[in-house]
């Protein structure tokens, strides 16, 4: 299990309220309440959230998050602003979290876009995105891997589609079981968890996407060999929420000759891979080294795949 260390000096929380009074977004104070108590996110988690990276203040993948966040909304029937005010609402906020700090064109801050169904009895979302420093312990996890345990989720692979009101599908702000289940991992000593259905498949992480790879040697045609490399991934038709990152790294992928494939896969398949990552917009990708205390490939392999992907990675947009 990862440690983290001493973080580095956190600028404090920004946050932009969507307000059409304000074409850029209101600025408020993090420090100070800013939520009604009677907010449907506060009394019933009920809303839709996105996580994303910004570098040196440019936003990573904005159409691939917007384009989820108007999905979620869809699932969940809320009444969002269009993409116009979401942008200049991340605008604002990371002119203002990076107002002051230290020049770094490679600085990392994490944006929340969040919408609730608003104050009980009211048809108004409320809309805001917020500004903050990544967690150390990702970037630490990044470089060192992880440890995971597999822990059943309970449902089985077809209930997102037999069971919609489930909302598998979308970024709902009801995380506490996903937070417990890390919880759990911690107390078990592991880093994180991949998710397996109750009839045996896998699924994702709590935060996160689940990535193989598997290395075969192919006859090139010409009297010699050559290595065919395959990225894989859970169906996404499995009641998991589509990942931008795992969607973005495989349109690279496959455009450096990477073979890609989408499961259903079963344990078996992970512990049978060259590698495997949980991926995600904020701690990008963390190679995994056991998985229920077995080794996934060798750390030589593991290290050269994921310094490949990472390279990879860094060209999306
Ligand atoms: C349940 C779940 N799956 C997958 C992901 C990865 O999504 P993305 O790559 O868009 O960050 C997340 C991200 O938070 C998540 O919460």
């Amino acid at each position: 299990m990862t440690t983290s260390s001493a973080s580095a000096p956190a600028n404090a929380t920004v946050l932009v309220f969507l307000d059409p009074a304000f074409e850029d977004g209101r600025v408020a104070d993090s420090s100070k309440p800013q939520l009604m108590a009677t907010d449907q996110g506060a009394t019933r988690g009920d809303g839709i959230f996105e996580s994303l990276l910004a570098v040196g203040g440019q936003p990573r993948k904005l159409p691939r998050h917007l384009a989820r966040l108007a999905g979620s909304a869809r699932t969940l029937e809320l009444d969002i602003p269009a993409e116009d005010a979401w942008r200049k609402a991340i605008g604002t906020a990371l002119r203002e979290f990076r107002a002051g700090a230290p020049e770094d064109g490679d600085d990392e801050v994490v944006v929340k876009l969040i919408a609730t169904r608003g104050v009980e009895g009211s048809a108004l979302p409320t809309c805001w995105v917020q500004a903050s420093t990544p967690p150390a312990a990702g970037r630490e996890q990044r470089e060192s891997g992880i440890d995971v345990i597999l822990l059943d989720r309970g449902y089985d692979s077809e209930v997102g589609e037999r069971a919609p009101w489930l909302l598998l599908g979308a970024k709902t702000l009801s995380y506490a079981v996903n937070m417990a289940a890390l919880r759990y991992a911690h107390h078990q000593g592991a880093d994180d968890v991949i998710f397996t259905s109750s009839d045996g498949r896998v699924l994702e992480g709590p935060t996160s996407t689940v990535l193989l790879a598997h290395l075969e040697t192919a006859d090139d045609g010409d009297g010699g060999t050559r290595t065919v490399r395959r990225l894989i991934t859970p169906q996404l038709d499995s009641g998991i929420l589509p990942g931008t990152s795992q969607g973005a790294l495989f349109a690279a992928a496959k455009a450096a000759g990477w073979e890609l494939g989408y499961g259903p896969l079963v344990p078996e398949d992970l512990y049978d891979a060259d590698a495997v990552w949980l991926i995600s917009s904020i701690r990008l990708l963390a190679p995994v080294n056991h998985i229920d205390g077995k080794e996934i490939g060798t750390a030589d392999v593991r290290r050269q795949l994921t310094a490949e992907l990472n390279e990879l990675f860094a060209t999306v947009q």
